[in-house]
């Protein structure tokens, strides 16, 4: 198939490029690299052995996405492309709520007018809210604390609005959990811009001496180490659930959890991390970050049964595949 890979170059759009690559489709990648490296998209051609064409631009441009889908057959759109930083989108919601939610409707309103049937949407596990444990796909959703997850929300809304008024299209939402690691070649992985927001790139940067210690924000939650449970996913074991949603695609609105179904706490992965990579991880204990919730984790049931998709790759691997990426970049 022909895809348009919207935020390609990105950390989660990169490794799915590569998956999809594997399997021979032909991608088309849309990135205004506002934050990823145009590096990357070599890398890709690296690692795959095969080109691909690349737009720079972005996917709340209406012409510029005409320009696309007039130019090239395209089959299916991955949507990656959005802006993630939790806390940034505290502080402009205007900017998020735009880009997150513009950027959908622009793309679904291209597919109906060149008859694009196939739609695969990155949400994220955020949408959950403060649900319990483990998420299930027909758990109503909470309010989040947050615009980045609401703009989620609000997008997955707009697409099962779409599907409802136009039943040929086949639309997913996939709800990710907390993806981490690299690919195996060391060659592309998660390189955000300052400082890491997220557990596991701040801790490779903290092994490798660039920052002193790493912030565990609160041991005090109701969990058996009293620090933060989380469900990290190897984001190859990611990209491999977008070629499964992808190819397995049925007419219809779909929701499927990609993560492993296992919850791990904060000092867990930061002794697994020292374990597995023979390196230490200096570490203090401040108090919770706001907004963060005790426990979030998967019922990944619906995606195998469904897809035939499950992870592979276990919390060593994910330790070892994002020390080998920092260890080799930034
Ligand atoms: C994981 C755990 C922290 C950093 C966020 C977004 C989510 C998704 C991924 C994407 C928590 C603790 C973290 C640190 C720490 N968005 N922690 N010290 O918060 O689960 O998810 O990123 O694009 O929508 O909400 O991920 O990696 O930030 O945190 O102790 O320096 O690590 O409290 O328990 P989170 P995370």
């Amino acid at each position: 198939m022909t895809i348009l890979v919207t935020g390609g170059i990105g950390f989660i759009g990169s490794h799915a490029c590569v998956s999809l690559l594997e399997r021979n489709h032909s991608l088309v990648i849309a990135d205004n690299l506002c934050n990823s490296k145009i590096e990357v998209l070599d890398r890709i051609k690296q690692i795959s052995g095969k080109d691909v064409v690349f737009y720079q631009m972005d996917v709340t441009d209406e012409a510029a996405l005409e320009t696309v889908f007039s130019l090239h057959a395209i089959e299916g759109v991955i949507h990656f492309a959005g802006l993630k930083a939790v806390g940034e989108s505290v502080e402009r919601p205007v900017r998020y709520y735009f880009n997150n939610t513009v950027s959908t409707m622009r793309l679904i309103q291209a597919c109906l007018k060149y008859k694009v049937r196939k739609f695969v949407f990155s949400s994220s596990a955020t949408v959950y809210g403060e649900n319990t444990v483990p998420f299930v796909e027909n758990m109503p959703l909470l309010p989040t604390s947050n615009p980045y997850g609401e703009t989620k929300k609000i997008s997955e809304r707009i697409l099962e609005d779409t599907w409802r008024a136009n039943p040929h299209l086949s639309v997913v939402c996939l709800r990710y959990f907390n993806p981490v690691g690299a690919h195996e070649s060391g060659w592309i992985g998660e390189d955000p811009n300052g400082m890491p927001n997220n557990l596991m790139p701040y801790m490779a940067q903290v092994a490798k001496g660039k920052r002193e210690y790493l912030r565990v924000f609160g041991n005090d939650y109701p969990t058996p180490d009293g620090t933060g449970i989380r469900d990290y996913i190897h984001v190859m074991d990611l990209a491999e659930g977008h070629v499964a949603a992808l190819e397995g695609l049925e007419e219809g609105f779909h929701v499927y959890n990609l993560g492993t179904g296992k919850g791990v706490s904060v000092l867990e992965l930061i002794h697994t991390f020292e374990r597995v990579n023979a390196v230490s991880i200096p570490y203090r204990i401040v108090s919770r970050r706001p907004g963060d919730i005790a426990e979030s984790y998967a019922d990944a049931s619906k995606a195998k049964r469904d897809l035939g998709w499950e992870t592979k790759r276990g919390l060593e691997e994910m330790c070892r595949d994002a020390w080998r990426f920092e260890r080799g970049n930034g």
